[in-house]
């Protein structure tokens, strides 16, 4: 889609897109301002019954769960501003990435993958904001398979999916019927471009159905989201919009560490707020929220991690765990693969266009609450019940702004763009393959004691050669599924230029693909894992060998579910509250002697 002059889109692109880069500085500086005025002095002085650290989609459950008991004080504390109602603007959640609303991570450069991006790094968003990442993300919601969970709980005895995980879902849905307790609305699309229905027509070509796209069964279809009227909705909105006089909430305040006893009991945390130290306390516990790159971080400066590593890093290790092991990512590749002949009517020009501004604030719908992703897939390659890929198929490609923002945001550099997306003649798209069920493992490491210095993140992508084998499954399924009268229709093509880097392996053969993966490898942004239920937590969120110290977030799945983690990332979290809430499950049946907290169970 390159032209040799920028065309007046594309300028009024560039430009709203500065003034609005400029415009996120602003309300996060006068967020950052506002609070120093305000400086409720009441923050530091009193003591709470519980402290929750990150309003991100975890952290935002578990405080207004534990609010909803009266009698109980709740402090959460998050180290970024909040955002204001503008980027509750579904198509706006993009432009966060690289804000100052976003921590900004980057991998370490990766040695097997990565290799055809700008310093063979992976770049990882992650929201900085009230709301965490949700606020950046594509709002696309899946459950995941039922034996997903199996598995995370094959130790625990008596597991049941009915009693243990599916009430926790339907508890976190708000899908009309429980209107008033659910944690985020789950809805349709609002909006869909008019190449949508093909995708979901080429899938019952290749002889799938139309699944429901929440279970992760084998089919199409188009994507369940977490919007409501129009809006991004995440569970810190469902927190705010009835927020209880218990529920203290403390912006730009950086947590360092856990403040713990001798006997490794949690009674606070130390936090900055506008360059001056405070320690709050919780009589009854803290609850680290801080995302998978946040919690590990934070228990390592508190001294709990692997101890070789906290000696090397200066820190008097206090407990020796397996901290920011098992990090695992659905990794992806394939952005701008393949062109049409005939364009979708979402665009550039449709997002810049007066009625679709107008389409928004009076109908809340239009090309403003695209959530970029218009159909899912999920499929089996072996014959295992658990589905190994997963397709996200967005209409949209990195070319349609000509190279001005979205390529940077994927780490694709000037060089590659030049030699490779420069070149696409056509308009482009995306089928994302993603490997539900990577077997890569990676870490996340303190670079040094200094709670400002970023991690290292290393997540091994393709160190598994099982991610490659996948990954080109994948490829060899679009192949298929652009090879049916739906995709000849719209003239869908595989874009026949050769990646940079793999020029001398023939196109569309196994070692041209598997030199295309190891250059454009791609994060589906779904990284958890790093502090593992069953080695870092135990199976009621407490951390093994501390009392009152609960980790709740992405960090502690075992495992990746198969599909977009935020549904069981939210589902975990209110299970947690009940658990922390009541020191047992509701629903707990006799149990064997091994279960953690059978004494304590009284409900
Ligand atoms: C671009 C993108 C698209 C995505 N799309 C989807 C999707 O469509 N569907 C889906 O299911 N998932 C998606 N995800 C993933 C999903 O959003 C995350 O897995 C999920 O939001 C993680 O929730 P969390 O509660 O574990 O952590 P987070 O939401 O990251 O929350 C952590 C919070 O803790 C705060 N914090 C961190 N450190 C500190 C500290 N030291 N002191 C105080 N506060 C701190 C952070 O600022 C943040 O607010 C996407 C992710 C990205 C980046
Ligand atoms: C909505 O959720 C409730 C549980 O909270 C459930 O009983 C009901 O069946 C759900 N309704 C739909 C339409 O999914
Ligand atoms: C979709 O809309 C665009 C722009 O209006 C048009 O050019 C294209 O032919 C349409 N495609 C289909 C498949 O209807």
């Amino acid at each position: 889609m390159c032209c040799n002059a920028p065309s007046f889109f594309i300028i009024l692109y560039v430009t709203a897109v500065y003034f609005f880069g400029i415009y996120l500085n602003f309300i996060s500086f006068q967020d950052y301002f506002e609070c120093y005025a305000c400086k409720e002095l009441n923050f530091r002085q009193q003591d709470y019954d519980y402290i929750v650290v990150g309003s991100g989609s975890a952290g935002s459950i578990v405080a207004r769960r534990l609010a909803e008991n009266k009698n109980l004080k709740v402090l959460l504390v998050e180290a970024g501003s909040s955002g204001g109602g503008i980027l509750q603007i579904p198509a706006v959640g993009v432009m966060l990435q690289k804000s100052s609303f976003d921590w900004g991570y980057r991998t370490v450069p990766q040695k097997q993958a990565c290799l055809g991006l700008d310093d063979q790094v992976s770049i990882w968003p992650m929201g900085k904001i009230l709301g965490g990442t949700a606020m950046l993300n594509n709002m696309i919601y899946v459950r995941g398979h039922p034996d997903d969970f199996a598995r995370w709980f094959r130790d625990t005895c008596n597991y049941d999916y009915s009693i243990d995980i599916l009430p926790y879902f339907e508890k976190l849905e708000n899908n009309g019927t429980n209107k008033h307790k659910g944690s985020v609305p789950i809805s349709d699309l609002p909006y869909k471009s008019n190449v949508s229905d093909y995708f979901l027509q080429a899938g019952i070509c290749l002889g799938f159905g139309i699944s429901d796209g929440v279970n992760a069964e084998p089919g199409f279809s188009s994507p369940k989201i977490t919007i409501q009227k129009g809006q991004r909705w995440t569970p810190y909105h469902q927190l705010a919009k009835n927020r209880k006089r218990n529920l203290a909430i403390v912006t730009n305040a950086f947590v360092e560490k856990v403040l713990l006893r001798d006997n490794f009991e949690a009674y606070g945390v130390k936090y900055t707020h506008m360059e001056e130290p405070i320690f709050a306390k919780a009589k009854k516990g803290v609850i680290l929220s801080a995302g998978v790159i946040g919690t590990p971080k934070i228990l390592m400066l508190s001294g709990i991690g692997p101890k070789q590593h906290l000696e090397k890093m200066k820190i008097k290790p206090k407990l020796d765990l397996p901290v920011g092991d098992n990090l695992q990512d659905h990794v992806t590749t394939g952005l701008d693969l393949l062109t049409f002949d005939y364009s979708p009517n979402i665009g550039i020009r449709q997002m810049l266009s007066p009625w679709s501004m107008l389409n928004y604030f009076l109908r809340s719908r239009g090309p403003w609450t695209t959530v970029g992703c218009e159909s899912i897939g999920f499929f089996n390659t072996a014959k295992e019940i658990v589905p190994e890929l997963q397709f996200m198929i967005f209409p949209l490609g990195v070319t349609i702004d000509d190279g001005y923002y979205l390529s940077s945001l994927t780490g694709i550099g000037e060089r590659l763009w030049k030699k490779y997306f420069a070149k696409i003649d056509k308009p482009s798209f995306t089928i994302l393959p993603i490997v539900l069920h990577p077997k890569s493992r990676g870490t996340v490491r303190l670079k040094n004691n200094n709670p400002r210095t970023p991690p290292l993140i290393n997540p091994n992508y393709l160190s598994d050669s099982y991610d490659i084998d996948i990954l080109i499954q994948g490829i060899e399924m679009i192949k298929e599924f652009i090879n049916t009268p739906p995709m000849h229709r719209l003239g869908v093509k595989l874009n026949p230029i050769k990646f940079p880097g793999c020029e001398k392996f023939e196109f569309d053969t196994r070692p041209y693909w598997e030199c295309y993966v190891r250059h454009f490898t791609l994060t589906a942004y779904h990284p958890i894992g790093t502090c593992k239920m069953g080695e870092v937590v135990e199976t009621d969120f407490k951390v093994k060998g501390t009392r009152k110290l609960y980790v709740v977030d992405g960090s502690i799945l075992p495992d990746l579910p198969s599909g977009n983690p935020n549904g069981a990332i939210m589902m975990m979290a209110e299970r947690a509250a009940e658990i922390i809430k009541h020191h047992c499950w509701k629903t707990q049946r006799k149990c064997c002697a091994a279960e953690v907290f059978q004494k304590e169970c009284q409900c």
